[in-house]
């Protein structure tokens, strides 16, 4: 049977930065049209436009919530071009490793990046479906 990794057990046990962030720079929102699970990840810059906070809050299971907890680790203290540049394997590789049938657990959080960012250079709501769909 496949195991966790110590990180992603760490990071599903006592995630980072849950929640929302007050009044945010960017508010993005991913859902996969597979299960039903969702994902809000919203950010703030800095003066020096770089993120100083992300959090995120989700309906997915436990590979969802480390991704999404190492991704807002990630952000902070990049610019929004840097953020865009994180990809799905470098999460998975912050972690260690995920089982494959866990990878589109991952991408949602990317992809709530995507919407968040898209949010901030917008002012307006990107809802992504993963599973190809933008709503
Ligand atoms: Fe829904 Fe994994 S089964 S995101
Ligand atoms: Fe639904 Fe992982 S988020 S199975």
């Amino acid at each position: 049977m496949w195991e966790y990794t110590d990180k992603v057990n760490d990071h599903f046990k006592n995630p980072r930065n849950v929640g929302a962030v007050e009044n945010p720079d960017g508010d993005g929102l991913a859902g996969s049209l597979a299960c039903g699970d969702a994902l809000r990840l919203t950010f703030k810059l800095d003066g020096e436009k770089k993120i100083c906070e992300a959090k995120f809050q989700t309906f997915g299971c436990a590979s969802a919530i480390a991704s999404s907890s190492a991704l807002t680790v990630m952000l902070i203290g990049k610019t929004i071009e840097e953020a865009e540049q994180i990809t799905n394997k470098e999460i998975i590789e912050y972690l260690g490793d995920l089982p494959k049938q866990k990878v589109h657990c991952s991408v949602m959080g990317r992809e709530a990046l995507e919407a968040a960012i898209y949010n901030y250079r917008t002012g307006k709501t990107l809802d992504r479906k993963i599973d190809g769909e933008v709503v």
